[in-house]
């Protein structure tokens, strides 16, 4: 069994999400004591105050597989310069009710790509914001502002040979991140 459980949540639902091919391609380059798990949440409800007492099935899980790692990663697209409402939406479920989020504690990263010239730079900061407040430790440096373009996957749908080392770099820094915060 891996020593360190890491969530993965994918700010996109898009069937070819360019953010999902990144997730999945940062799970090859995790090293061996860790166990990168894409987490659902394209079927969550509307989040929804009214609902904290009786959370749906689909929330209770998140929570729990977020409380039984030892990190999460959030690879998001950028949606007009902010985090997609899906990301949002999940975020705001696993906080609550209040006093009881899953999230405090949970060493961070943030990485994603989108199409446009500053990568998903503006949708990082929104985040880095939202993760400070829910008193997530998150991985400062190096920054992972990544632009789709051809070539950065290959036929596959892993890393094309220009990415991967930039990367490896991110993915070695935030392990040795999680390990420091065990
Ligand atoms: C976008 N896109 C986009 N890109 C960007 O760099 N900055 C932005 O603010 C936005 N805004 C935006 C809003 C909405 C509603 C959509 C649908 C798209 C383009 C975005 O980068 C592109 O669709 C990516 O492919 C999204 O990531 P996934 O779905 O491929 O992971």
């Amino acid at each position: 069994m891996s020593e360190f459980k890491i969530a993965v949540i994918v700010g996109s639902l898009r069937r070819d999400s360019f953010n999902r091919k990144l997730a999945t391609a940062l799970a090859s380059l995790a090293p061996k004591e860790f166990a990168f798990k894409q987490l659902e949440i394209g079927d969550l409800p509307l989040y929804n105050q009214d609902d904290d007492a009786q959370q749906a099935a689909s929330v209770l899980r998140l929570k729990s597989e977020i409380s039984a790692s030892q990190g999460v990663v959030f690879v998001t697209a950028e949606y007009n310069r902010s985090i997609p409402g899906v990301l949002k939406n999940a975020i705001d479920h696993a906080s609550r009710p209040y006093g009881k989020s899953a999230w405090a504690g949970k060493p961070a990263g943030v990485i994603g790509v989108s199409v446009g010239a500053i990568g998903t730079s503006l949708a990082q900061q929104h985040l880095r914001n939202i993760l400070a407040y829910l008193d997530m430790p998150t991985l400062g440096q190096p920054e992972a502002f990544i632009q789709a373009k051809e070539g950065l996957f290959d036929a596959n749908g892993g890393l094309g040979a220009d990415s991967v080392g930039f990367v490896q770099k991110w993915v070695d820094a935030y392990t040795a991140w999680v390990r420091q915060h065990a």
